[in-house]
């Protein structure tokens, strides 16, 4: 024990005790204390029990079966059948100020390791492993995962599932012995399997409990897992999924982990995101427009789909400017033979067709009414009828000999070929550099089958590839915005997030179901980062009809957009677009950089949400009915975050527009607004109105004392 250092690392709230002797433990990863290591020492050592090994078996950071850790294991690999079991012992430590560097080696296997651990301010601590070969002959690695321990008291869990058009649906479940795992082979992030979960004490909520979220930063094949060992400690793992043979290791080669994001809170989900939140603005968006606030979208998409015709675009154009759209997209449909979704692409050249006279009109018409112009691309994608497949069929990312299943009739292009690669920079970049675009949408619509480079499995690599390709761009076109989509919430990740500006994240606007999308997406991601859009009234994937109101307030929580033909809509509803435009141009200082506080409801038919601004001067606080009221009387509404000891005055800013039709009366503060302190708002607050379902309501706090 005495051969054995202490070190802290600190971040606001959290503190982290590691043990660093021959291997590192994490001791402690909690709440901040203050008191004496050697203390802490002595009170975390644990009995060891008869019945197993005789010596005490640390949770390291990498568990390791020759250490008689009987877990899933750090890391599995081999040469040629042997060194398959390696124990690292540290050769090195280095402690930064925000964290630690650890090297370890295990000379019998020939293998080194280093492990990062970092806490920043913002109370998130990344981990990572690299792992290099330092002997002859090849390393096969079979896996190489990240591990942290948690508390016994962790005891739930929230994780995530959905699918297209229904992205991060939310599930609680006990966390019982034996543990839970989700695995991810899709190829991208995923719409399916988001890779983040958060583990808690028992019945934690949105204010309360201990809760230890986990993200992992891939947009590759993952596995997570939380695993209960038998003697009750357990741990959370995430890794790469490694497809057989793709990860070998020459002499001197090395393979690096993602990165592990995660964050405790003892104050509930709230607490939680608060910090990712902030990790997110201070330290993974590109900095390059900080500043800058995020300018209204109009995208082409749901108003024309294919059907593109440059003068009539130029109407949209015009309209969109009219009311106050500040950037103005042209989706899919404007490259070569791309008339539909079975053929084009990979044709990355204009269709002169649709556009005989060229782009340059049109994004000059654009400019010129004062908005910024932004195209859509599928980089990664090909289909069998273009010219690209045609002149190469060799680029596809496949097995020869193997026909492999179509997803929306197209394929991967192997980014691992020099060729296609630069084939794709050649396109994007030409088109950046011949047009004023200040923004890109870069779609990936299919997800990766039978992935393979020369034969062998290539999953890995192409993220990877698909990682440089953008970086390639951004950095001959820095000032270019990109938009990262795959069908809607694909490829939503943190090490995406370091290369783009935002995520589309679903392509389904139908106002219900996006106040359950976006409150998913909210536990890890700020609202800046949200694409969210006013669709039609008839939505397009749902077929549900939402009012003008409920479909506004609903996008006016993101990076909010319209997506639809504003040519061909009513009056009425174009004055909606304005008046919602206006409304996120008035507050989105305030909603992309306040505090986001999913507010507990008192009638699970309502989902409520606010953002308070980080001086706490002012508030805005959207009320969404999702269902029918449960009682005839829904409760309060009780708003966290204020200043206590500050005097608010209440207003309401935008409301359904049958609200007082459909009532005897209505709560007297939703007509004359009132003044109330921020101690009174949390803890007693306001009588409820009442809503239709589908319908939702925003009231603002603002500071008068
Ligand atoms: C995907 C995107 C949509 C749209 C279409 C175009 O589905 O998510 O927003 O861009 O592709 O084909």
């Amino acid at each position: 024990m005495t051969d054995k250092t202490l070190i802290e690392l600190s971040g606001q709230q959290t503190q982290m005790i590691v043990e660093l002797g021959e291997y590192a433990e994490i001791l402690h990863w909690g709440q901040k204390v203050s008191g004496d290591l050697e203390g802490f020492r002595m009170a975390l050592h644990r009995p060891v029990p008869y019945g197993r090994l005789d010596n005490d078996v640390s949770m390291t950071l990498h568990p390791e079966l020759g250490r008689g850790v009987f877990s899933s294991p750090g890391v599995e690999g081999h040469r040629d059948g042997q060194d398959w079991a390696p124990v690292f012992v540290i050769t090195h430590q280095e402690l930064h100020e925000e964290g630690v560097v650890i090297e370890s080696e295990d000379v019998i296997a020939g293998l080194r390791l280093k492990t990062e651990l970092k806490l920043d301010k913002n109370d998130v601590i990344k981990t990572r492993h690299t792992l290099t070969n330092i002997k002859d002959g090849v390393y096969q690695v079979n896996r190489l995962a990240n591990t942290l321990p948690l508390p016994a008291r962790a005891n739930e869990l929230m994780t995530y599932y959905g699918r297209w058009v229904y992205e991060f649906q939310t599930v609680r479940q006990p966390l019982y012995q034996g543990g839970y795992q989700q695995e991810n082979r899709r190829g991208r992030t995923s719409h399916e399997h988001y890779p983040a979960l958060v583990a808690g004490t028992a019945h934690f909520d949105e204010m309360s409990g201990d809760v230890w979220g986990f993200h992992f930063a891939w947009s590759g094949n993952h596995r997570l897992r939380v695993d209960v060992k038998a003697d009750g400690r357990r741990y959370m793992q995430a890794e790469v999924i490694y497809l057989p043979g793709e990860v070998a290791l020459k002499e001197g080669e090395s393979v690096a982990t993602p990165w592990l994001y995660a964050s405790h809170s003892n104050s509930g989900l709230n607490g939680m995101s608060h910090h990712f939140h902030s990790h997110v603005r201070d330290t993974i968006l590109p900095s390059d427009f900080k500043d800058k606030p995020r300018p209204i979208h109009l995208n082409t998409w749901e108003g024309i789909y294919f059907d593109h015709d440059p003068e009539y675009i130029m109407s949209m154009a015009t309209q969109s400017a009219e009311m106050g759209v500040e950037r103005f997209i042209i989706d899919d449909g404007w490259f070569k033979g791309r008339n539909g979704d079975k053929a084009g692409l990979g044709d990355w050249f204009l269709c002169e067709t649709k556009y005989p006279n060229g782009l340059q009109p049109v994004v000059e018409h654009v400019n010129k009414l004062g908005m910024e112009f932004g195209l859509w691309f599928e980089p990664e994608m090909i289909n069998k009828d273009s010219d690209l497949f045609r002149a190469h069929p060799e680029w596809l990312l496949a097995v020869d000999g193997y026909n492999q299943p179509t997803g929306r009739n197209q394929y991967v292009i192997n980014l691992q070929n020099d060729e296609a690669f630069n084939f794709l920079f050649e396109r994007l970049d030409h088109f950046l550099s011949t047009y004023n675009i200040a923004y890109i949408k870069w779609d990936m619509n299919r997800e990766v089958v039978q992935p393979a480079h020369q034969g062998q499995a290539a999953a890995h690599n192409q993220t990877h590839r698909y990682y440089q390709l953008v970086d390639k761009v951004r950095e001959k076109h820095p000032k270019v915005d990109i938009e990262s989509c795959a069908a809607g919430g694909g490829r939503i990740d943190f090490e995406v997030l370091k290369r783009t500006h935002r995520f589309w994240a679903s392509d389904n606007n139908d106002a219900l179901e996006r106040q359950t999308i976006q409150r998913g997406m909210s536990y890890f991601f700020p609202p800046e980062v949200m694409g969210s859009h006013i669709g039609a009234s008839h939505c397009h994937s749902t077929r549900r009809r939402h009012s003008i109101e409920f479909r506004g307030l609903t996008a006016l929580f993101g990076h909010m957009g319209i997506e639809l033909d504003p040519v061909k809509e009513a009056q009425a509803e174009k004055q909606g677009f304005e008046r919602y435009i206006q409304l996120h141009k008035k507050l989105r200082p305030l909603l992309h950089s306040g505090r986001t506080w999913r507010v507990t409801a008192d009638d699970c038919a309502h989902q409520i949400h606010a953002v308070v601004a980080n001086d706490q001067s002012e508030a805005v606080v959207l009320i969404a009915q999702l269902a029918m009221p449960t009682n005839s009387l829904s409760g309060h509404l009780r708003v966290p975050g204020l200043d206590p000891n500050g005097l608010y005055r209440v207003s309401v800013l935008d409301k359904p527009s049958n609200y007082d039709d459909i009532v005897n009366y209505q709560p007297p503060w939703t007509e004359s607004g009132c003044e109330l302190s921020g101690t009174w708002c949390k803890d007693v607050g306001l009588t409820m109105p009442i809503l239709d379902a589908e319908s939702a309501m925003l009231v603002t706090f603002e500071r008068i004392r």
